[in-house]
């Protein structure tokens, strides 16, 4: 494309390891954040990656959207039946046409710091089409519904966020598991507390994905909804044989 450039993945890299060693000084502020990641599943991390590099991401997902987006709508079983209302840019629309994010991706500074919270290795995920995806919620009623990760560590970055009382707030029941075969979802919804977390333009948040039964809340009214979703694996992650029914109905 003519407004591609290509980015050196060592220069992305030295970028984000300066950063984090500018802001995360203080060994306490790191230890808490662990323990919300451990404790909640989901910790909201809106430091983690300076302002010019996540300005340099949005326009690089915008780019992908025009150049990308498929929209579905679509109802899993191996999650309940539960829908998916979206557009969606794969993984593999993603490395053909940008350096930037897999470099963001790649970056053992990133992986690094993430695995200190994790209190594990965080480790690429074995299954490339679930390293990088684009999600766009753009129609009233759209929604990622109930649904577990098939790995162990998801970054999400929003791109754009619409004012919460229009819906697009994640929820999260963590410490759960995924029964591909049988989900039994209402009755992980009846069983157990529910957090909301509602999110503005610019935020990341680190999800443990595989144990934390989560979805978005649909959106009320025509707004937008945009994110750029990074996941790795736990190295147990990369021995299994593991499935990926959703992730396949969505990005391929
Ligand atoms: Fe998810």
């Amino acid at each position: 494309m003519s407004d591609r450039t290509t980015v050196d993945p060592a220069a992305i890299d030295l970028r984000i390891k300066q950063h984090l060693d500018t802001v995360f000084t203080d060994d306490w502020q790191v230890r808490q954040l662990s323990q919300q990641f451990r404790r909640n599943g989901y910790v909201k991390l809106r430091e983690l990656i300076p302002e010019d590099l996540k300005a340099e991401v949005k326009a690089e997902v915008f780019r992908l959207l025009d150049l990308h987006s498929r929209r579905i709508d679509i109802l899993m079983k191996e999650t309940g039946e539960t829908p998916r209302k979206m557009s969606t840019v794969s993984q593999v629309a993603i490395a053909k046409d940008s350096t930037l994010i897999p470099a963001v991706y790649d970056s053992t500074s990133l992986t690094g710091f993430l695995s200190v919270l994790a209190r594990e290795p965080v480790v690429p995920c074995p299954w490339d089409e679930e390293k990088y995806v684009i999600i766009r919620q753009e129609k009233r009623g759209d929604t990622h519904g109930w649904h577990w990760g098939d790995f162990s560590f998801t970054l999400i970055w929003i791109i754009e966020a619409p004012a919460m009382e229009f819906g697009g707030s994640l929820q999260c029941i963590p410490h759960t598991d995924w029964n591909k075969a049988d989900p039994k979802l209402h009755e992980h919804l009846a069983k157990y507390p529910i957090s909301t977390y509602p999110h503005v333009s610019g935020d990341l948040y680190f999800l443990r994905s595989d144990t934390t039964l989560h979805r978005t809340i649909e959106l009320t009214e025509d707004k937008t909804r945009i994110i750029l979703n990074t996941c790795w694996s736990d190295e147990q992650g990369t021995r299994k044989a593991a499935t990926h029914e959703t992730m396949e109905a969505m990005f391929t």
